[in-house]
């Protein structure tokens, strides 16, 4: 070998060694709690930094259109929370709301906007979960919060908050256990102070957010008087933790521990040591299923983008065979249920295909669009159709 070449050689060689090691590092710290907590829920990065998130006016929101107040949990965690109120009774009530300061408040029941979801016995609530990173005001979340009402602009409410460990909530690190009991202090307040029936409140989440609704879905049906919500809609979901990191990549780019999932064992091994799985899968199913044995009505819609390169929508559709799997008695094959799609999927051409599994008790949606990304996604129309086919299904609005 010439010298220049051997060189090369050499180079490259320490090139990848370091490559590999430096991997081998990331891998070996990913084993520790501290370090999963902030892979998993990326709960420290503060998307947007500029701007007071007690100013939701910054945020394209009318004068005291949202209430930010903060929600407490049994464990003493305290949660950043808006109550956004809808557009249309906004113009019905804006002359008192304008007059109104604005801002953060401590006892959110002295505001006109909480007083007007309170009062109303006909008004609808969406409880947004939010994906990991940022805080209720980063990216598309705001548009989102506004597709969430556009389909009943005077009845849909729209409450959204941080899990601890993120923006203004309580500092504490957040795990599975944790960000569950608080999302079920949530919906005990929508439940116990704002005074909203089960069967008004509709469950929505985007990505993490998914897993943690289908979280507490199962939770709330599984309690000895069990609770049903009015609905489920699932923006780009996954699996569970270890599907989502076979294929995850940071801002559909950096893959982190995807290039390990090519050696089984290795993945298992780094799998057993995650200890917040979020099992999606089994949760469905086990909602579907304890909605169907009791006869408590359901209703749950996917929504996915081919073009979401964070998560794939084969997600939504592996989520889609368990849940209808779970609505019948002696179950149904993952190719089977594909045969069924051959014949009942309806092709919207552009705007992707819509596939509806009914039961007795419920209906399961999904809906893959050619096009929305990961996150752009929630503030198309799709999703104000898909809260409103829900409530309307119901005679709601
Ligand atoms: C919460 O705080 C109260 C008052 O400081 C305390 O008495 C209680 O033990 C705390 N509960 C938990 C679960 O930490
Ligand atoms: C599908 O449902 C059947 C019957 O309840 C069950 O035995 C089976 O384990 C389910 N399959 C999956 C993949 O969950």
């Amino acid at each position: 070998m010439t010298k220049p070449l051997l060189a090369v050689t050499k180079y490259a060689f320490t090139a990848v060694a370091a490559t590999v090691g430096l991997y081998a590092c990331l891998l070996g710290l990913l084993t520790t709690a501290f370090v999963q907590s902030h892979v998993i829920y990326l709960h420290k990065i503060q998307m947007p930094w500029f701007k007071d998130l007690d100013t939701p006016e910054l945020f394209g929101f009318l004068h005291n259109q949202v209430t930010p107040f903060s929600i407490p949990t049994l464990n003493n965690e305290s949660l950043y929370a808006w109550h956004v109120i809808p557009p249309g009774l906004y113009r019905q009530h804006e002359a008192r709301l304008v007059q109104k300061s604005a801002g953060r408040i401590e006892d959110i029941t002295s505001r006109t906007g909480f007083q007007l979801l309170k009062s109303d016995p006909k008004a609808l609530l969406v409880i947004h979960f939010h994906g990991a990173a940022g805080t209720v005001a980063s990216g598309y979340r705001p548009p989102n919060y506004r597709a969430l009402s556009a389909g009943a602009p005077d009845r849909i409410h729209v409450l959204t908050f941080d899990y601890r460990g993120f923006g203004r909530s309580s500092n504490a690190m957040p795990s599975e256990p944790g960000v569950i009991a608080d999302s079920i202090a949530v919906l005990e307040w929508a439940i116990d102070v704002a005074g909203i029936p089960a069967a008004r409140i509709l469950i929505f989440g985007q990505s993490l957010g998914t897993a943690v609704s289908l979280a507490v879905s199962e939770h709330f049906a599984s309690r000895d008087q069990p609770v049903v919500f009015a609905g489920i809609v699932l923006v780009a979901p996954f699996v569970d933790a270890a599907a989502l990191a076979a294929t995850y990549r940071i801002a559909g780019v950096i893959p982190i521990t995807s290039p390990l999932a090519k050696f089984p064992r290795a993945f298992r091994a780094l799998g057993e040591m995650i200890g917040d799985k979020w099992v999606s899968r089994d949760r469905i199913a086990r909602f579907v299923r304890i909605a169907e044995a009791g006869g408590m009505r359901y209703r749950i819609t996917f929504v996915h983008a081919e073009d979401d390169w964070d998560v794939p929508s084969h997600h939504s559709q592996t989520l889609f065979w368990h849940a209808v799997n779970a609505t019948t008695a002696t179950g149904i094959g993952r190719e089977e249920l594909d045969r069924v799609k051959v014949s009942k999927m309806v092709d919207l051409g552009a705007a992707g295909t819509v596939m509806e599994w009914k039961s007795e008790n419920g209906f399961v949606r999904e809906e893959i669009l050619k096009s929305g990304l990961h996150d752009v996604i929630m503030g198309n129309s799709v999703v104000t159709l898909a809260v409103s086919r829900i409530f309307g299904s119901v005679g709601l609005i």
